[in-house]
């Protein structure tokens, strides 16, 4: 495929790694030179099958907007835009582009959300759950797009409307550690899932590029990551 890659700092610049081993032709396209999105003006789109976006919360709702006018198929790895997410949706059917997005692409974690859902009955049973998040001091967004994820997850699950506070740590070169403590009178859960490196993002992402392909439609990673 090619791929029109948003961002080099530390997870596009792997994402654009994973995606030269796959055999895709990547062009790149920093802060310098995007500058209004320039680099998604339609004479610069052409050739693009797809546009994959790790940039910031202050630039990123406009790269889609930009992208998806021209009706590219765009994967957003980029949190921070979340409250955005009703008018991109309709943006995309709209223009009838391919969408996915991810507050986390990890196939870890996407099968931390299954385990989190498990866990939620036990706030049916007296128990009550807080989330804990730590990145590394970089980050921009807090909480993380991944603990405000596995906050709906179980929320939905035990069909509750409140409670499981989170709590953000930024320290260090943390990559990114989440942690659901599920606590009764009489014990206490501990579930956690602890990045090792920005890989499986990448690797997510990219795989999601692809799997979106020839395809029309807004999609949640987390829906569709079993079929890629
Ligand atoms: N969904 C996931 O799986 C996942 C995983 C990791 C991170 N993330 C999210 O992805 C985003 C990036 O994370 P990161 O750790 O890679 O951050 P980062 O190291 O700060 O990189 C962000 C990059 O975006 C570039 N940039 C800023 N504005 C831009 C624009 N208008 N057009 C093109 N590029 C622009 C910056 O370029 P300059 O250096 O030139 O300023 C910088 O290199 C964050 O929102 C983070 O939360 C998501």
């Amino acid at each position: 495929m090619n791929l029109l890659l948003l961002g080099r700092g530390k997870t596009g610049s792997l994402v654009e790694e994973v995606a030269a081993e796959r055999q895709h032709h990547v062009r790149v396209a920093g802060a310098k030179e995007n500058v209004s999105c320039a680099a998604l003006a339609p004479e610069k789109l052409r050739d693009i099958d797809a546009v994959i976006d790790f940039t910031a919360p202050h630039c990123v709702l406009a790269n889609i907007e930009a992208c998806v006018k021209t009706g590219k198929n765009m994967v957003v790895g980029t949190t921070g835009w979340y409250k955005d997410v009703d008018h991109v949706r309709k943006l995309v059917e709209q223009h009838k582009t391919g969408f996915v997005y991810a507050a986390n692409f990890s196939i870890g974690v996407n099968l931390f959300f299954d385990v989190a859902r498990a866990a939620a009955a036990a706030l049916r049973h007296d128990y009550s759950g807080q989330i804990f998040e730590r990145h590394h001091v970089g980050k921009k967004d807090a909480p993380s797009g991944t603990a405000i994820a596995i906050q709906q997850v179980i929320r939905q699950a035990s069909a509750q409307s409140e409670g499981l506070e989170i709590t953000s740590f930024r320290e260090g070169e943390v990559v990114g550690l989440h942690e659901v403590v599920l606590e009764s009178s009489a014990d206490r859960i501990y579930l956690c899932h602890d990045a090792k490196s920005r890989r499986g993002f990448a690797e997510g992402a990219v795989r999601a590029a692809e799997w979106l392909a020839e395809k029309k439609g807004f999609y949640d990673f987390k829906d569709v990551w079993r079929e890629l």
